[in-house]
C-alpha cells in the first residue's frame, strides 16, 4: 500500500529511457514527472513530447506533477502523451474545480498540490473530486532541498480529511524524502512518496538495476511503520 515514485528530475537526461527502465526494475512503483515553466517555478524542465518518448517504455503511472502557469491549456497534451495522474498547484489556476474536471474529462486522475504555505482550506470543496493530495516538503523549482518539517503537521491534517471522506484518495509527499526520513513521514499519513536525489543519486554499478539497493533500503524502512 506504500508506493515509492522517484522524481526523474535527478535522474541522468542524456539517458533517461534506461534511467526509468532501472528504477522500476529496482522496485519503485511510479515515474513522477516534474513539469516547470521558469514562471510559475525559476526552473525549467521537460514537456509533452517527453512525456510521450517515455509512455512506450513501462506500463507503469506517470504522476505528472505541473509547476506551470497558467495550467489548463496544457493538460490534453499530458493526457495524450500518456499521463495517468496529472497534479496542479491551486495559485496557478484561476478556476481550481474547472482545472480538475478538465483533468479527468481527458481521463486522467486529478491531483491538487499544496506549497509549504498554501493553506489546506484549498480542500474544502474539492476534496471528493480529487484522486490525490501531494504535500509538498520544499518550495518546488528544485532538487535537492531540505525536508521542511511542518509538512508532517500538514500530512496528518489531511490524512484526517481523507480518512474522514471514506474515499481512496492517495497522500503523496515530495522533496527531501530520503532513507532516514521515510518511516517518519509514512507515519504522519504519506502513501506515496516522490524522492528524486535521495534514489537517483544513489545509483550503484555493482546494483543488476543500479538502483536496486537504496529503493530496498527505503522499503525496508516503510515495512517498520
Ligand atoms: C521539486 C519537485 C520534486 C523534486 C524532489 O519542485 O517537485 O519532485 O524532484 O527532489 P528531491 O527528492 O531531491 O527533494
Ligand atoms: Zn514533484
Amino acid at each position: 500500500m506504500y508506493r515509492i515514485a522517484p522524481s526523474i528530475l535527478s535522474a541522468n537526461f542524456a539517458k533517461l529511457g534506461e534511467e526509468i527502465t532501472n528504477v522500476l526494475d529496482s522496485g519503485a512503483d511510479i515515474i513522477h514527472f516534474d513539469v516547470m515553466d521558469n514562471h510559475y517555478v525559476p526552473n525549467l524542465t521537460i514537456g509533452p513530447l517527453v512525456c510521450e518518448a517515455i509512455r512506450p517504455l513501462t506500463k507503469a503511472i506517470i504522476d505528472v506533477h505541473l509547476m506551470v502557469e497558467p495550467v489548463d491549456r496544457i493538460i490534453p497534451d499530458f493526457a495524450k502523451a500518456g499521463a495517468n495522474i496529472i497534479s496542479f498547484h491551486p495559485e496557478a489556476s484561476r478556476h481550481i474545480d474547472r482545472t480538475i474536471g478538465l483533468i479527468k474529462e481527458q481521463g486522467c486522475k486529478a491531483g491538487l498540490v499544496f506549497n509549504p504555505a498554501t493553506p489546506l482550506s484549498y480542500l474544502d470543496h474539492v476534496l471528493d473530486k480529487l484522486d490525490l493530495v501531494l504535500i509538498m516538503s520544499v518550495n518546488p523549482g528544485f532538487g535537492g532541498q531540505a525536508f521542511i518539517p511542518e509538512a508532517l503537521n500538514k500530512l496528518q491534517a489531511v490524512r484526517k480529511r481523507i480518512d474522514a471522506s471514506g474515499k481512496d484518495i492517495w497522500l503523496e509527499i515530495d522533496g527531501g524524502v530520503k532513507v532516514d526520513n521515510i518511516a517518519e513521514i509514512a507515519r504522519a499519513g504519506a502513501d506515496t512518496f516522490v524522492a528524486g536525489s535521495a534514489i537517483y543519486g544513489a545509483g550503484k554499478d555493482s546494483d543488476p538495476h543500479r538502483y536496486d539497493t537504496i529503493v530496498s533500503a527505503m522499503r525496508a524502512e516503510l515495512v517498520k511503520v
